[in-house]
């Protein structure tokens, strides 16, 4: 199985030291079948705010290397807390920025979405707004099932971060194992 692993990375949409999100997604590689390799992409945090001007410039290194590793990969995961509702801005800044690339890696790239917030509804209408952007650069975005972390402070251990809540987990596996399908049936890897 290990050579025919596909190839998924990271984006976790939080740059906070203590991110929930930022646990959550350290914790996808334990969880994943054995068919699924997960790594971290590199940070967007270095990404500028999208300026044509700078773009004609000459793309930032941080974006081409944002955009390297998603292109390499075989699918994406995008792991990221609400923000007044919304995709956080960092985060729209840099699928902003690819999306003006001439090989945008998002395009026809199969994406599963993640949240963990601090209130009742998970990041619920994050993942919808960030299902109508990636949508808009032609990605390929799992369905279901679909992962909400609500209340998170209660599922993760306070001082090591870990994913504790078993539901959580349960969760996560179960997307894990859809998103392993859905990735090999978009690029055709049996
Ligand atoms: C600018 C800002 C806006 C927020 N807006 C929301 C929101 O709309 N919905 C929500 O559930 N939580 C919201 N929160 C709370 C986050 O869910 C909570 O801080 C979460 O832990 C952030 O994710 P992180 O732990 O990965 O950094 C907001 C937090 C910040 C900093």
């Amino acid at each position: 199985m290990a050579d025919n692993q596909i190839q998924v990375v990271t984006v976790c949409g939080s740059l906070r030291k203590n991110s929930f999100n930022a646990a959550l997604q350290r914790s996808l590689p334990s969880l994943a079948p054995p068919g699924i390799s997960i790594k971290p992409a590199p940070s967007w945090a270095d990404i500028p705010i999208y300026n044509f001007d700078v773009q004609s410039a000459g793309l930032p290194a941080p974006v081409t290397a944002w955009a390297d590793a998603l292109r390499a990969a075989d699918g994406v995961i995008i792991v990221s807390p609400e923000y007044n509702w919304t995709i956080p801005g960092g985060l729209k800044n840099a699928i902003d920025w690819t999306s003006r690339m001439k090989d945008d890696p998002f395009k026809g790239k199969p994406v599963a979405i993640q949240s963990c917030a601090g209130g009742l509804l998970g990041g619920a209408r994050m993942q919808y707004h960030l299902r109508q952007s990636l949508t808009s650069v032609e990605a390929v975005i799992l369905i279901r099932p679909e992962v909400f972390v609500n209340f998170s402070a209660k599922k993760f251990d306070e001082k090591t971060l870990e994913l504790t809540d078993q539901a959580t987990k349960d969760m996560v596996k179960l997307q894990l194992e859809a998103f392993e399908k859905f990735v090999r049936q978009q690029n055709g890897k049996h």
